[in-house]
């Protein structure tokens, strides 16, 4: 079976893990600093925080902002549930907001509606790594988070997705373009931000060890405890994975963009598919093809017959707004179309030439016999 997703690790990965393994340094230590300091360089960004996860890196960006109790986070409806989970956590409530129909991400035309008194923060998911327009939407004046967990390599106006609102998160889980099994980050342009994010990820202390102690040096077991927060720090292991991977990521990148480019051309011509919108390089924009999304009519009908043919598709995501837990009244017409119409494509380093001339093969052939 062709998988949607996927990675590509190999000889770097394995010896970054047993290098850690062979000084039996498995936890955070000189690898996670090692990461931290290049994914920054990279990004173009002064201090990086990785965590255990995009999910908990999003709880982390909630928290820095310090909405007061009961605020509402507007969200697009078409992301990954940790968005609305995030939210919940942090004792604000989800507002679910459409997506434009081709690019799949929130506009300032499609939030505005949503802004109440009560609006504390924006949530922006640059869907597949396409990114957000977030100049209209930073106007609105409300902080933004930045959801750049599919926007590793993504620029929007010639900067890093991620380091344009109050806060970036990113994910580096199995499948995500830079992956480490599982692990996310934070970056942010507000020193205080970054500090904070320092100490809360790792159970809110400040100090320990005799920096904490209060008998000068002794008593070096002390630690001084700062806020109330969970435990979220990486291990030496995942960030052993990820320097790994952040050598080989332009080259994972441009693999990635070879597919695409493929598709993209052997799609467009076809009147049933509707392809997915390229990054706008006029603006200085750039795209990280974390997925390929496209828009079918009989959609479950062909996600079957690729299905029986040995290619695995998906649909993410399904809305958040039409899950009862979150009791939404909305009616979101662009996020429900996506919901019966979309369909993630396999688009990953691991699949061969040969893997993607059977998807365009098989997308065709369903084409033809269902006669669209
Ligand atoms: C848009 C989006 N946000 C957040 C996350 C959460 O990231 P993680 O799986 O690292 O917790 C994901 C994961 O797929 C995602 O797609």
């Amino acid at each position: 079976m062709i998988n949607v997703f996927g990675s590509k690790v190999g000889e770097e990965e394995i010896r970054q893990v047993t290098e850690s393994i062979g000084k039996q340094w498995m936890g955070m230590g000189p690898k996670t600093k090692q990461f931290e300091a290049e994914i920054a360089e990279r990004l173009h960004t002064d201090k990086f925080v990785l965590v255990d996860s995009g999910s908990n890196g999003l709880y982390m960006a909630l928290s820095l902002l310090n909405l007061p109790k009961g605020s509402e986070v507007i969200i697009p409806s078409f992301t990954w549930v940790s968005c609305a989970q995030v939210v919940m956590m942090a004792g604000c409530t989800p507002v679910f907001c459409d997506v434009d129909i081709e690019s799949q991400n929130i506009t300032a035309d499609l939030v505005k509606p949503h802004i109440t008194s009560n609006t504390g923060a924006i949530m922006a998911v640059h869907y597949a790594g396409l990114p957000v327009d977030l100049d209209p939407i930073l106007e609105l004046g409300y902080p933004v988070i930045e959801d750049a967990c599919h926007a590793i390599d993504s620029k929007y106006k010639g900067k890093s997705c991620g380091t344009v609102g109050a806060v970036g998160v990113y994910s580096f889980d199995a499948v995500k373009n830079l992956c480490m099994g599982e692990g996310g980050g934070v970056t942010s342009g507000k020193k205080e931000y970054m500090e904070r994010a320092n100490v809360l990820r790792y159970c809110g202390i400040g100090k320990s060890g005799f920096e904490a102690s209060t008998h000068g040096k002794e008593r070096w077991w002390e630690y001084n405890i700062v806020e109330p927060f969970i435990k979220m720090n990486p291990s030496d292991i995942a960030a052993g994975i990820g320097l790994a991977q952040l050598q080989k990521l332009d080259e994972l990148q441009e693999y990635r963009k070879k597919i695409w480019d493929i598709y993209q051309e052997e799609f467009r011509e076809i009147s049933w598919i509707q392809t997915p919108m390229d990054a706008d390089t006029t603006r200085g924009d750039q795209h990280s093809y974390f997925t390929y999304f496209i828009r079918v009519p009989k959609r479950d009908q062909m996600a079957k017959y690729l299905f029986d043919n040995g290619i695995y598709t998906t649909l993410r995501y399904h809305p958040l707004h039409l899950n009862p837990l979150y009791q939404s009244k909305e009616s979101l017409p662009n996020s429900e179309l996506l919901n019966e119409q979309g369909l993630n494509i396999p688009l990953h380093p691991s699949l061969s030439m040969e893997d993607v001339d059977k998807i365009i093969h098989y997308c065709k052939k369903f084409g033809e016999e269902m006669k669209l």
